[in-house]
């Protein structure tokens, strides 16, 4: 089967799992959290090198503040609870976003676990934090318009250029984007890495979002012919 090299993830759907078990919004956060080291290693079983995941947007600290905490809060815990099994799995930890926007302690808890993961090869886990497609764009363009003002160069940038400033201009744009919890919209996702990128919307939640989903989702992917422009 044609796997995906690299999935990339809207993990949508928390808030209403917890509603629909009459839980507050940040049990369902919790369960999300679980997920994500069940989501891993069924990626590492598929054959997949990078995952990316989207668990805070630029747009989400427009949350009521006890939302945003426990969230900050999960992070740091995601990050120092989980650095044994991602050291066991072999998976390397990396984030995208606007990292010196986040708090001091899931800041310095993800520094930790990034620097200790470096050298594992299995997966890329690639958490994108208080990450916009549009901060993403403007990020670079302000990164490209620096060296150009030390280098003095004013030749039209290219597309490579560009994609050079990006966060991670090193991984492989997605092949498969899965968005769980029904909504069909990018919401500021990976405006550029997407060009190319082939779909998947499930309605189900992401704290439901087990290896089987995954493996539909695979399969689906499978089914898709890309042409890229070409006939
Ligand atoms: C996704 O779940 C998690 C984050 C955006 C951090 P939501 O919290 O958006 O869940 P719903 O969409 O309200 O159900
Ligand atoms: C997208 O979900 C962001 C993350 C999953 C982190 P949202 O719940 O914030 O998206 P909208 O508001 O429904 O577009
Ligand atoms: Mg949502």
């Amino acid at each position: 089967m044609n796997v995906p090299r690299h999935i990339a993830i809207i993990m949508d759907g928390n808030g209403r799992w917890a509603q629909a078990r009459g839980l507050a919004r940040s049990e369902g956060h919790r369960a999300g959290s679980k997920q994500v080291e069940i989501i891993a290693d069924a990626a590492i079983a598929e054959g997949v090198q990078t995952l990316t995941l989207y668990a805070f947007s630029t747009e989400n600290w427009n949350r009521p503040k006890t939302e945003v905490e426990t969230l900050m809060t999960l992070f740091a815990e995601y990050a120092q609870h989980s650095l044994n099994d991602l050291q066991r799995r072999g998976i390397r930890l990396r984030t995208i976003g606007r990292m010196e926007g986040l708090p001091m302690l899931p800041r310095m808890a993800l520094q930790r676990a990034i620097e200790a993961t470096a050298k594992n090869t299995t997966l890329t886990l690639n958490v994108a934090l208080n990450y916009g497609g549009r901060a993403e764009l403007v990020d670079a363009a302000s990164k490209v318009v620096a060296g150009r003002v030390k280098s003095g160069d004013t030749s039209p940038v290219t597309e490579e250029e560009f994609a050079a400033a990006l966060y991670a201009p090193d991984l492989t744009s997605p092949d498969l984007l899965i968005r769980t919890g029904g909504e069909l919209r990018i919401s500021n996702f990976l405006l550029w890495e997407l060009s190319y990128t082939e779909f998947y919307f499930t309605e189900v939640l992401w704290p439901d979002f087990g290896p089987a989903e995954l493996h539909a989702a695979i399969e689906e992917f499978g089914n898709r012919q890309r042409r890229f422009g070409k006939v």
